[in-house]
């Protein structure tokens, strides 16, 4: 037997009901905030990815599902959303446009991975990215879009912080972090010693215990922010406040893509593991100027579906449309028609095989259905149907012409 590749999942029956249930929501939430849906190919080329999540971020480094196409082209499975919208938007001539740019998207991304709970190599991203707004009211309309879409579905989360600073008190952080990460070199793991050249505010993030007790005592970005980052940081948190969002400031939190500058956000849920990061996003000004588009400020996230989907609790789900089956061999026939009749109209199940009332019953309970109708010889010799409404448990007898 052939199974799917390790990390790939079907998504069906219950898992497919709370995945477009998510969707619906979704959807709705940024269709009223003004969005608009954008589909990208699967498919980009190498570059975008490494020019904009970077080469030193480990989805660059080590996760991409990279290959040379037959036309001798470097491409890969998308690991992200957002470098494929900002090369739609530079491609589009967008940039050029001005004015403000706002979309949507949901689609599978693609990380080769270690699989575990809540980690896949096929995972599912609902994501938005809105271009041309400089305010950081553009950042909390972000973050409360999400928690208006967790809020829709009942999901408790935590929502945590940061500001990575930008060009003009970045450097000097990273210049003083170095120095610290430099006094601590032979205490810190080797990953970090290698981040130190490739990009060391990632040793911020790292998973090792030793080394999360060492960056206790490193420089924070926080206190480090230029004038500008800071009182846009200080506003986000008033805004935040004002709309009753409840944040932590995480001064470790960097991302692991490596665009942002400023906001950083991630919304954890403490009932899924230690996959915990449900949705994350942050602004990335630099990036549209990056993919060789005109300087255009940026800012956006994406929800991780299947993270969300052990979290959603459907709600129940009322009985709906008929099901309708034959109780004898010489009323297939009529049953078909009179399905395909009602189909115009509502949700129809049919059951092709001869079964007695109770087993009818049965399977209409089992399709969720409002009515049960069947007709068997006795029907059949009246021309009408007997119909059983499963909510109210009342039964009727119809013609079949009035069916
Ligand atoms: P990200 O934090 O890499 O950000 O991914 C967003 C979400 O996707 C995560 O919070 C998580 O829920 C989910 N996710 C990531 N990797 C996996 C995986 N292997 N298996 C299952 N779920 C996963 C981004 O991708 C940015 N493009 C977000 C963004 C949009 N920033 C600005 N605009």
């Amino acid at each position: 037997m052939i199974s799917s590749l390790r990390g790939m999942n079907d998504i069906l029956s219950d898992d497919y009901e709370r995945f477009t249930y998510f969707i619906e929501i979704a959807t709705n939430v940024a269709k009223r905030y003004g969005f608009h849906f954008i589909e990208t190919p699967l498919l980009e080329e190498t570059a975008l990815f490494k020019r904009s999540v970077g080469e030193s971020s480990d989805i660059v480094g080590k996760e991409m599902y990279q290959f040379i196409d037959k036309g001798e082209n470097d491409v890969c499975l998308r690991p992200e959303g957002t470098a494929g919208v900002v090369r739609a938007f530079v491609q589009k001539k967008l940039d050029r446009a001005g004015g403000l740019h706002r979309f949507f998207y949901h689609g599978a991304m693609f990380r080769y991975e270690r699989p575990q709970k809540g980690r896949l190599r096929q995972f599912h991203q609902f994501g938005v990215e809105s271009f041309g707004e400089a305010s950081v009211h553009e950042d909390a309309t972000m973050i409360m879009m999400v928690s208006d879409i967790l809020k829709t579905l009942g999901i408790g989360y935590r929502l945590q912080l940061n500001s990575l600073g930008d060009e003009n008190c970045m450097p000097q952080y990273r210049t003083s972090l170095i120095k610290f990460i430099e006094s601590m070199e032979d205490k810190i793991c080797e990953d970090c010693q290698r981040r130190k050249t490739t990009n060391p505010i990632r040793v911020l993030d790292c998973k090792n215990q030793a080394c999360q007790e060492i960056y206790k005592n490193a420089p924070k970005l926080v206190d480090n922010l230029c004038d500008g980052c800071s009182n846009d940081f200080t506003k986000l948190k008033k805004i935040l406040e004002n709309n009753e969002i409840l944040y932590e400031i995480d001064t470790n939190l960097v991302r692991g893509l490596d665009y942002y500058s400023k906001t950083a956000f991630e919304f954890v849920s403490d009932n899924i593991g230690s996959q915990s990061a449900i949705a994350g996003g942050g602004r990335y000004d630099k990036l549209v100027e990056f993919l060789d588009g005109r300087a255009t400020p940026a800012v956006g996230f994406a929800i991780g579906i299947e993270r969300l989907m052990e979290l959603i609790i459907m709600p129940e789900n009322a009985r709906n449309g008929y099901y309708i089956g034959a109780m004898d061999t010489e009323a297939i026939d009529i049953v078909v028609e009179l399905a395909q009749k009602k189909r115009k109209t509502e949700k129809t199940v049919i059951d092709y095989k001869v079964k007695n009332l109770q087993n009818h019953l049965k399977a209409a309970d089992k399709v969720n259905a409002k009515y049960c109708a069947v007709i068997g010889s006795h029907e059949m010799k009246n021309k009408t149907v007997w119909i059983k409404n499963l909510e109210d448990k009342t039964e009727q007898i119809v013609e079949v012409k009035n069916f």
